[in-house]
């Protein structure tokens, strides 16, 4: 293993190319950046292996503002800031702060900015972030923003890959679930495209890939196909990437009856696929993977979350001059 830390060093670099900025959206990295930020990843796993911590962001505060439901991506945020020796102001509840008093998401993020270094935002509104980084100075990650985006989550989806597969070009992807709402899925086929890669979706009618996000991804050469099941793609698959029915987005019932219980991933579904494809899931899951599965050494949702820890640092590292 190489233990060599090279893109670490003790001490603020004010010239490096992400201090300072923020992360809204997918369309900010090319494959050179991605690079890089999967070098520092990896140094980060090999640091925390090591030593489980060290001081790399001390005295570094984040804001941790939640307006929707988090398990993993907060406190995936809270355990890298604190595994570099920084602290976190968890908002988990807005309802118990001033944002229910009717504050606005300039006010809120203008008086976080007094306290914080860094702002980590999840909102149910598409924009969001990226309307709060025009409110405040310091670098605003966006943390999912309604069904628009979810940068990190994306990252952390295609580190995972290179992780397990150790590439990505040539690879087959395969999105499954909801697609239309889903924002992991919309930031990881965008970010995915990138690479020379052939990405299958298979999805019911009423929560496809949106006709925008498809026609970006058609335009950049990248093959696309459309499947009303697994059964005629499943077998070139390497990479499966279940995701939940976004239940709470929905406009019409109706259409969600229809969405719900589509496709559930069960020991015998996978009798076709590769020995060597892996199954991620952006988590949580609400019966779409069954729990038999679990066991299976090509399930890899659960490693998928630990590798969200060593990009979340790795990225706070950066915007913040450590990196
Ligand atoms: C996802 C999200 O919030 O977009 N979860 C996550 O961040 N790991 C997926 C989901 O809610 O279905």
């Amino acid at each position: 293993m190489n233990t060599s830390s090279p893109h670490l060093p003790f001490g603020d670099q004010r010239t490096a190319r992400w201090y300072g900025k923020d992360i809204i959206s997918v369309d900010q990295f090319d494959r050179e950046s991605l690079t890089y930020i999967f070098d520092v990843a990896h140094e980060m796993e090999v640091m925390v292996e090591r030593i489980g911590a060290f001081d790399l962001l001390k005295g570094k505060i984040l804001a941790n503002l939640f307006y929707e439901p988090s398990t993993r991506t907060s406190s995936s945020f809270t355990a890298a800031m604190e595994r570099l020796g920084g602290s976190v102001i968890p908002i988990n509840e807005v309802k118990y702060s001033s944002v229910s008093k009717g504050e606005s998401l300039p006010d809120t993020v203008r008086s976080l900015e007094c306290y914080a270094d860094v702002l980590v935002l999840r909102h149910p509104e598409k924009g969001a972030s990226a309307l709060a980084a025009r409110y405040t100075r310091k670098p605003i990650i966006n943390a999912g923003d309604g069904t628009g985006e979810h940068p990190t989550q994306a990252l952390l989806d295609l580190f995972t890959i290179i992780e397990e597969l150790g590439h990505v070009d040539g690879l087959t992807i395969t999105m499954i679930g909801d697609l239309k709402y889903g924002r992991t899925v919309h930031s990881l086929s965008r970010l995915l495209s990138l690479y020379d890669v052939k990405l299958n979706y298979v999805a019911p009618e009423v929560v496809a890939m949106p006709e925008d996000i498809f026609t970006e991804i058609d335009n950049k050469g990248i093959s696309q196909a459309v499947y009303s099941d697994l059964d005629n793609c499943l077998a070139g698959t390497d990479v499966l990437y279940v995701t939940r029915i976004q239940k709470e987005r929905f406009k019409s019932l109706a259409d969600y009856e229809v969405a719900k219980d589509g496709y559930i991933i069960t020991p015998e579904t996978l009798a076709d696929a590769k020995e060597n494809m892996i199954i991620m899931h952006p988590l949580p899951r609400v019966g779409e993977i069954s729990m038999e599965v679990d066991d299976d050494p090509r399930a890899a949702y659960f490693r998928q979350m630990e590798y969200g820890v060593y990009v979340r640092m790795a990225l706070l590292a950066m915007v913040l001059g450590k990196a």
